[in-house]
């Protein structure tokens, strides 16, 4: 029974925040789902009637948009009018790492939460169970709290009040759908039992019984950057190891599936790739570094920040090697770049790997040409900081007019015309299929392909008289017999 909740609303239409209410939703046609954003922008994309518009892309996003909006769930701007009907309220904001101040560059930004926790104060009616949906460093619940009960002090109004969970989302982008219908855990951290009873119950309507994890309140928020501390060092391991497999001679594809064969071990998250993005790993360990650091534990900051020191060494070194490989220049030289998203999947950018990597390659003086199916060239330009140099319409070549590298952005698969090389940075399904025989005849020689994400095959590549440089792969050591 969810008889004593109704109306949720949800503050905070991204890329977490969208996706959550509208699976539940569809799976609670009987809870009407409020979704409310600062940004007028957004919510008409999410209102748009055009499908493929909406502000996010995320594979089964459309269809269940299709089924369920504006049924009972709903997307505006009226954030007063969603607070005062609400019986629950997720928080699902976006708590970028602070830039200024205390704790910058480490510590998240906690003023959307604060801002959102002020707005609930104000507007909220009767009894309100406020839910943390947003990563949160430990102990923001007792931010959240203060705010909501130094407003109870001020208001005249006898029948307020409010209990505050923790509810981290555990979704990974481009798999979203999936992860929320079928995730392999809730988790609900609180001290209230009958809240945190409540919102269970609203899981339990599709998720078992046993994946529906109690804990206490610090327990919740700690476990989920945990959680991604965990997955992200993973990915540093593999690709440290990578690293060892291209000056040994052995191939990280073979050394991770042993890994993986371990039961205790297991396969998952043992892709060695161009370095972890993403908006959550990088944010969440530093977090965590940040909050050892407050408590004194010096060591255990250094640990944690290592894998994220480590990661950024990583992203570097694929650029040196791409200037290496190219003899030791790539002034002027046309690099096509198959990938901007973070994975695939998504059009997330946000501290994706082809950021760094891309700015290297054009301080270095190279002409890119940018491809990516999902995301735009705006979204590009916003990351780069660099203004595009040509329109999309321009055909023209790209012969630079100065020696400064420069990059443009290809909504077609027509990108290979008088290039060096080609650097695969995101394993969009598309590029497995590109034909390496029609393409390589447009490169100018010797071309190089650089698979940073292990989806080419090699024999193709190879047999269409293209140089292959994939990661963790050592084979050419072996053929050159340099031990
Ligand atoms: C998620 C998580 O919730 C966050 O904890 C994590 O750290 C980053 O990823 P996400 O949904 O991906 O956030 O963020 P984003 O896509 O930026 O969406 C946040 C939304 O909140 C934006 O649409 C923004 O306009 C909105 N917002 C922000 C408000 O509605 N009110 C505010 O006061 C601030
Ligand atoms: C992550 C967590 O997986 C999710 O549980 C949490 O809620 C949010 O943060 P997300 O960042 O959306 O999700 O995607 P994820 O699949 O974890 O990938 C993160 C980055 O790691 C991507 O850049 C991806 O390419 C990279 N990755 C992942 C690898 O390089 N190798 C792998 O084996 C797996």
């Amino acid at each position: 029974m969810t008889s004593n909740i109704k109306n949720i609303c949800c503050i905070g239409a991204g890329f977490v925040g969208g996706p959550t209410m509208t699976v539940m939703a569809d799976r609670c046609p009987d809870l009407i789902f409020n979704v409310v954003d600062i940004s007028e922008e957004r919510i008409s994309s999410w209102n748009q009637n055009d499908l493929s518009k909406l502000p996010i892309f995320e594979p089964g996003l459309k269809e269940l948009i299709e089924k369920n909006r504006n049924k009972n769930l709903f997307f505006s701007t009226k954030l007063k009018n969603a607070i005062e009907n609400a019986d629950l309220i997720f928080i699902s904001v976006n708590t970028p790492t602070k830039l200024i101040g205390l704790g910058a560059g480490k510590s998240s930004d906690l003023k959307w939460v604060e801002a959102s926790a002020r707005e609930v104060a104000k507007f909220s009616r009767g009894h309100t169970i406020v839910v943390e949906k947003s990563t949160l460093p430990v102990r923001t619940a007792e931010v959240i709290k203060k705010i909501l009960y130094s407003s109870l002090e001020e208001t005249s109004e006898k029948d307020v009040s409010f209990s505050v969970l923790s509810n981290p989302e555990f979704l990974a982008e481009g798999t979203a759908i999936n992860d929320l219908e079928n995730p392999d855990r809730i988790l609900i951290g609180g001290d209230d039992k009958e809240a945190m009873l409540s919102l269970s119950r609203i899981y339990k309507k599709w998720v078992p019984d046993h994946k529906i994890l109690l804990t206490n309140i610090w327990s919740s928020e700690l476990a989920k950057l945990a959680s991604n501390a965990f997955l992200a060092q993973r990915i540093s391991s593999i690709n440290s190891i990578s690293t060892i497999c291209e000056v040994t001679g052995a191939d990280i594809r073979e050394v991770g599936m042993a890994i993986g064969r371990d039961s205790r071990i297991g396969s998952k998250f043992l892709e060695s790739g161009p370095g972890f993005g993403g908006s959550c790993f990088k944010k969440d360990i530093l977090n965590l570094a940040y909050l050892a650091e407050y408590f004194g534990l010096e060591d255990i900051a250094r640990y944690w920040e290592g894998v994220v020191n480590f990661n950024i060494w990583h992203q570097r070194r694929i650029s040196k090697i791409i200037v290496e490989k190219l003899f030791g220049t790539i002034s002027q030289k046309r690099i096509v770049i198959l990938g901007f998203a973070f994975k695939a999947n998504t059009n997330d950018t946000r501290e994706s790997a082809a950021i760094k990597i891309c700015k290297d390659l054009i301080e270095e003086g190279a002409d890119l040409i940018i491809h990516d199916p999902k995301v735009t060239q705006n979204q590009i330009e916003k990351e780069l900081k660099i203004k595009s140099l040509f329109n999309n319409s321009e055909e023209t070549d790209l012969s630079p007019k100065n020696k400064l590298g420069q990059w443009r952005f290809s909504e077609t698969y027509d990108v290979f015309d008088n290039a060096h090389a080609a650097v695969i940075l995101t394993e969009w399904e598309d590029y497995k299929n590109i034909d390496w025989l029609v393409e390589s005849k447009k490169m100018v020689r010797p071309a190089w392909i650089f698979d940073s994400r292990s989806i080419v095959n090699p024999q193709e590549v190879t047999n269409a008289g293209l140089n292959l440089w994939r990661l963790g792969d050592g084979s050419s050591k072996n053929k050159k017999n340099d031990f």
